[in-house]
């Protein structure tokens, strides 16, 4: 099937499950809309946060999409219901994913949970963590700064090292041997937060278990894309086109892609 995978942030973070899709489902077209110019999402109210989903995924639906991917754990904590009733393609989000891989890589069920403020409190995680192992021990911890330092494009900065160590101040003596990345933001400052955790802890993203459901789910309803020739992402942004295109030509490797503005 032609039609493009929707994928839907509040800004440059759900480019960490776009990047495991070019890896894994590199035949399938990419609409992708990253609401910038209200980026953070983490410390809005519920209303609001569904309100932003439901008007992406709206703007996507009237773009033919043949599939959703809310790469925002903070939204999919909040709306992921509401959207799946509200349109007729499949819809996922990343809370389900990112609690399975780090129940399959812990090996002593301890398991830290780094989030915005809104995951956190909606104990999202908690519920989906506790769902596939009940006994786990968790300790969750809101982040708010990281996401500003990522969305400035300051995530490669000696100031983010400084600004991470800060943040992960709250897991001081708490034993986990994982920890999950709650928010599709964080990956770009993983070598930061690798840097500030013990050793052994092993970090998770949801993005890679995420794509394992994008993948099921399109073989199950059979809406893979069979031509073999590569389709270029299309990047929409409700922000500033430069920074974002900054963003997707450092993380994601692509040269002059594709970014245009929109409006929601
Ligand atoms: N990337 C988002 C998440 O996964 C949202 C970050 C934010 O806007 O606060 O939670």
């Amino acid at each position: 099937m032609e039609a493009p995978i929707g994928v839907i942030d509040s800004g440059v973070g759900g480019l960490t499950v776009v990047k495991e899709m070019l890896k894994r489902l590199p035949n399938e077209p990419i609409v992708y809309i990253g609401d910038d110019a209200r980026c953070p999402y983490g410390p809005r109210s519920t209303q609001e946060v569904q309100e932003f989903t439901m008007e992406m995924a709206t703007a996507l639906s009237k773009m033919d999409i043949k599939m959703l991917i809310i790469a925002c754990n903070t939204a999919t904590a909040v709306a992921l219901d509401e959207v799946r009733e509200h349109f007729p393609f499949p819809v996922i989000g990343v809370i389900v994913p990112g609690a399975r891989g780090a129940v399959k890589a812990s090996k002593t069920g301890k398991i830290a949970v780094l989030g915005t403020v809104g995951t956190i409190n909606s104990h999202a995680y908690d519920d989906a963590i506790r769902t596939l192992l009940p006994n786990a021990t968790i300790h969750p911890l809101a982040c708010p700064d990281f996401v500003p330092i990522v969305e400035s494009g300051l995530y490669k900065s000696e100031n983010a090292s400084g600004v991470v160590k800060k943040g992960l101040v709250g897991l001081a003596g708490k034993d986990f041997d994982v920890a999950i990345l709650g928010c599709t933001h964080y990956p770009l400052v993983q070598h930061h937060i690798q840097a500030h955790l013990p050793s052994k802890v092993q970090i998770i993203s949801s993005a890679v278990e995420t794509v394992f459901d994008v993948e099921r789910i399109l073989l199950s309803k059979n809406i893979t894309r069979d031509d073999s020739s590569k389709v270029a992402p299309i990047f929409y942004t409700t922000g500033q086109t430069q920074q974002f295109l900054s963003i997707v030509e450092d993380w994601l490797a692509i040269k002059k892609p594709d970014v245009r503005h929109i409006m929601l």
